[in-house]
């Protein structure tokens, strides 16, 4: 698996199992009562094996929907290989996957472009994991809804909400962050709007009026530094890395190209040295759509 996203996905895993914020996993345990789970942008499938872990999940159908179709297939490898790992038997299938008692699906699919077709069958819960920030909110969110089964479930998780912070601080971090998060609320992909740097907290707005309250949410910030021994947990440096270029292209072109090279290469060397703490600010909402 030698697609980058993917191993930045693998690498982000552990973050997020530390960010998501268990207030609302306790309100979607409450609730929760079993069927079927459809994710969006799922990309690696790494909700899945996080549901398994957490047992939050034991079976049923699981669709994992996202438009990049190498990380569809990563997903299949990475969620076996997980699988194995565990001892959980593993079929795989043309058309799904097998893990113990749960059936996992892959559809490749523009959202966009899935809203506006047929739909297929109605999920109990719907899951979005740092992707609703990356689409319309508005303009999506009551046919996100259609996907569920009335009054269904919805777990909406790592909303960025406009906080990029890196420590220790820089003179350029101030002008740098107002243009990264500028260029989050002029992205356009697939010839749709995409996203905001304010969604988490607009989120809720959105939800009320589509008529989907939420029942429980909660701040889910990533928080990266270093252990003790000056390294970072798991494949985290590799995670800071990745979100250090994802800055870098966003802001090449829109700032001086000399002071970015010059912040990049000390983010970067602290990276290295173990001194960079990063913190995004994110937050997480569980509720029901319209009965
Ligand atoms: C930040 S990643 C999150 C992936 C996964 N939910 C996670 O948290 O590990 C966003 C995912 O959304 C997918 N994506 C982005 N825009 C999309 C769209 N318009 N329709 C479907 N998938 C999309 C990307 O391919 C990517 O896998």
């Amino acid at each position: 698996m030698s697609y980058p996203y993917t191993r930045y996905l693998a690498s982000k895993k552990s973050v997020d199992d530390r960010a998501l914020h268990q207030g609302v996993v306790a309100e979607l345990r409450r609730q929760w009562r079993g069927g079927r789970v459809l994710e969006i942008g799922a990309g690696l499938g790494t909700m899945v094996a996080r549901l398994l872990e957490w047992e939050l999940l034991s079976g049923g159908d699981y669709v994992l929907l996202d438009v990049d179709r190498q990380l569809l297939l990563d997903s299949r490898l990475w969620l076996c290989e997980w699988a194995e790992g565990r001892g959980l038997s593993v079929v795989s299938r043309d058309e799904r996957l097998e893990l113990g008692d749960l059936r996992v699906h892959f559809v490749e699919a523009e959202i966009g472009d899935y809203l506006s077709q047929g739909l297929g069958q109605p999920a109990d819960l719907l899951i979005a994991n740092a992707f609703l920030d990356l689409v319309e909110v508005p303009a999506t969110l009551p046919g996100l809804f259609r996907l569920l089964v009335p009054g269904g479930l919805y777990w909406f998780t790592i909303n960025f909400d406009g906080e990029t912070i890196f420590q220790p601080d820089h003179p350029y971090d101030q002008e740098f962050m107002r243009v990264y998060h500028r260029g989050m609320d002029e992205r356009v992909r697939y010839g749709r709007p995409a996203g905001e740097s304010r969604c988490g907290r607009h989120l809720y707005h959105h939800l009320r009026a589509a008529g989907a309250p939420p029942l429980a949410s909660g701040s889910s910030d990533w928080v990266v530094h270093a252990r003790p021994d000056g390294l970072y947990f798991g494949d985290e440096a590799y995670f800071l890395e990745s979100i250090l270029q994802t800055v870098e292209e966003g802001l090449r072109g829109h700032v001086c190209e000399e002071q970015l090279a010059e912040w990049m290469r000390l983010r970067l060397e602290q990276v290295r040295s173990g001194e960079l703490l990063y913190i995004a600010h994110q937050i997480d909402y569980v509720g029901r759509a319209p009965s």
